[in-house]
C-alpha cells in the first residue's frame, strides 16, 4: 500500500516503514561518528527501558546500545500492523533498532503491552531474569494520556491544564503557521490527582520495587526519568500546570528510590531534558510556539539537540562520568542547561514579543518543527520515495 502521512490536531495517524528504519539508520550514524573514546567502558551492560521505541527512551537505548554495547530490552504500547494496517512509529523503530543491533551481536528485545499492568511488570522481570540475570540501569520514560490502576483497575487520565486559573497565551498553529490565542481552562482538582497517577512517579515506584522483591537490579543499579522545566511562559500550562504536579511527584520519587537502593549501592536520578518535538510534546497547547522559537534561537547559536545528542549526553557527560553525578541543588541532573541559558531564553523572550495573533509566525524555526515532526513518523526524508508501494507488515 502507498503511505501518506495523516495528521488530526497535531497527531500523527500514520507512521512510514522505510522512513522510521531511516530515521534509525541517522541515529546510529550519527551515535556511530561519535565511537572511539572512552565513554563505553563506564556504561551499564545490561539495560532496561520503559518506554524505549521512540523519544527520548528510543535514544537512550540507542546509546545505551551503541556507545557501551548494552544488552537492552524495552517496554512500550504499540499497535502492529496488519496487511492494510500501519503500526506505530514505536513499532517501526523497534524493529529497526532490533535488526540492526542483531547484526551487531548485541542483545535486543521487546515486550509491547501497558507497562502500568502487573502482568507487563511479571513478564519483563522473567525475561530479565532468563536473559540477562539482572539490570545495571532502568530508564523510566513513559508519556501516557492514561493510566490503568493495577490494584484497583480504575483508569485515570492525564491532562495539561493549569491550576486555579485560566491560562491565555499565545500559541502557533503548527499546519498553517499562523499565530493564534490559546485559552486553557483550569483544571478541575481530581484531574490533578488523576495526572499525578498518571505520569507521576507511583509506577517508576512500582518497577523499581518489584524488580528489587525479585533481585534482579545488580549491586550499583541506576535508575533514571525524565522531567522537564522551561521557561516561565509556559509555567502556567505546564511546572505550575497539572503535569507539573506529577513531575514534582516524579522528582521527590527519585529521592525515595535512592534511599531504597542504598543496599545496593544504587541511584535513582530525574533528568531535566531540554524541550523536543516528540509524539507527546506536540500536543501540548503553546509548547509548538516555544519550541518553533526555541530551535531557531538554538541552531544560530550552535547549541541544537535533538533526544539522541540529549541523551548521549546524559550517558556521557552526566551518568556514568565518574563517580559522582554532577546535579543542581535538588538533586536533578540537568540536561536543559543549554535550553535554559540566559542568552538563549532572552531572545527566545524577545522573539516571542514579535508574535501578532492572526499573523504569520516571525522569526521561528516553524520549518525544524515539522521537519523533526514528519521524521520521527518516518516522514519527510528526501531519500525515501513515498509513492512506493510497501507492505506495512515489513521494514
Ligand atoms: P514519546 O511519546 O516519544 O515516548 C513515550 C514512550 O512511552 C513510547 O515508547 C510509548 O510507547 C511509551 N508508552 C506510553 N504509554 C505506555 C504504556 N501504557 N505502556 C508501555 N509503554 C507506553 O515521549 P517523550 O517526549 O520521549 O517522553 C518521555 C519522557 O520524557 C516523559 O516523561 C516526558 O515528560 C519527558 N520529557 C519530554 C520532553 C519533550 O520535550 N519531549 C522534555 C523533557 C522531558
Amino acid at each position: 500500500m502507498i503511505i501518506k502521512q495523516k495528521v488530526m490536531r497535531n497527531v500523527s495517524l500514520t507512521a512510514h516503514p522505510t522512513g522510521c528504519v531511516r530515521y534509525v539508520e541517522d541515529q546510529f550514524a550519527w551515535l556511530d561518528a561519535k565511537k572511539g573514546s572512552d565513554h563505553g567502558d563506564r556504561f551499564p551492560k545490561r539495560v532496561l527501558v520503559i518506554g524505549g521505541s521512540t523519544g527520548y527512551g528510543l535514544a537512550s537505548r540507542m546509546v545505551a546500545a551503541v556507545m557501551g554495547n548494552a544488552a537492552t530490552i524495552n517496554v512500550s504500547f504499540e499497535r502492529e500492523p496488519a496487511e492494510k494496517k500501519v503500526a506505530t512509529p514505536g513499532w517501526y523503530n523497534t524493529m529497526a533498532f532490533e535488526r540492526e543491533a542483531r547484526n551487531r551481536r548485541l542483545y535486543a528485545e521487546s515486550l509491547f503491552g501497558d507497562a502500568f499492568s502487573k502482568e507487563m511488570k511479571q513478564a519483563v522481570a522473567d525475561l530479565v531474569e532468563k536473559d540477562l540475570g539482572q539490570v545495571d540501569l532502568v530508564v523510566y520514560s513513559l508519556a501516557s494520556p492514561m493510566r490503568i490502576d493495577p490494584e484497583t483497575g480504575e483508569t485515570y487520565k492525564s491532562v495539561l491544564k493549569p491550576i486555579g486559573k485560566t491560562y491565555t497565551a499565545l500559541s502557533v498553529d503548527v499546519q498553517s503557521g499562523i499565530i493564534e490565542k490559546a485559552v486553557i481552562e483550569p483544571a478541575e482538582e481530581n484531574q490533578i490527582a488523576e495526572t499525578v497517577k498518571v505520569m507521576g512517579g507511583e509506577d517508576w515506584q512500582l518497577w523499581i520495587d518489584f524488580l528489587a522483591s525479585r533481585g534482579l537490579l545488580a549491586e550499583g543499579i541506576k535508575t533514571v526519568a525524565y522531567s522537564y522545566i522551561g521557561p516561565e511562559i509556559t509555567f502556567p500550562v505546564y511546572r505550575e500546570g497539572t503535569i507539573g504536579k506529577a513531575k514534582e511527584h516524579l522528582e521527590h520519587t527519585a529521592k525515595v528510590l535512592t534511599g531504597r537502593l542504598k543496599n545496593l549501592q544504587g541511584s535513582a536520578y530525574v533528568a531535566v531534558n531540554k524541550a523536543l518535538v516528540t509524539r507527546a510534546s506536540a500536543v501540548i497547547p503553546v509548547v509548538p510556539l516555544y519550541i518553533a522559537l526555541l530551535y531557531q534561537v538554538m541552531k544560530e547559536m550552535g547549541l541544537h539537540e535533538e533526544c539522541t545528542q540529549q541523551m548521549f549526553r546524559l550517558f556521557t557527560d552526566r551518568l556514568y562520568k565518574d563517580n559522582d553525578v554532577p546535579v543542581d541543588e535538588e538533586g536533578r541532573i540537568r540536561l536543559d542547561d543549554w535550553e535554559m541559558r540566559e542568552d538563549v531564553q532572552a531572545e527566545v523572550d524577545r522573539r516571542w514579543k514579535l508574535q501578532t495573533e492572526g499573523e504569520s509566525l516571525v522569526k521561528g524555526d516553524l520549518e525544524g518543527f515539522r521537519q523533526s515532526y514528519d521524521q520521527i513518523h518516518g516522514f519527510g526524508f528526501d531519500s525515501v520515495d513515498y509513492e512506493a508501494d510497501v507492505d506495512p507488515r515489513k521494514i
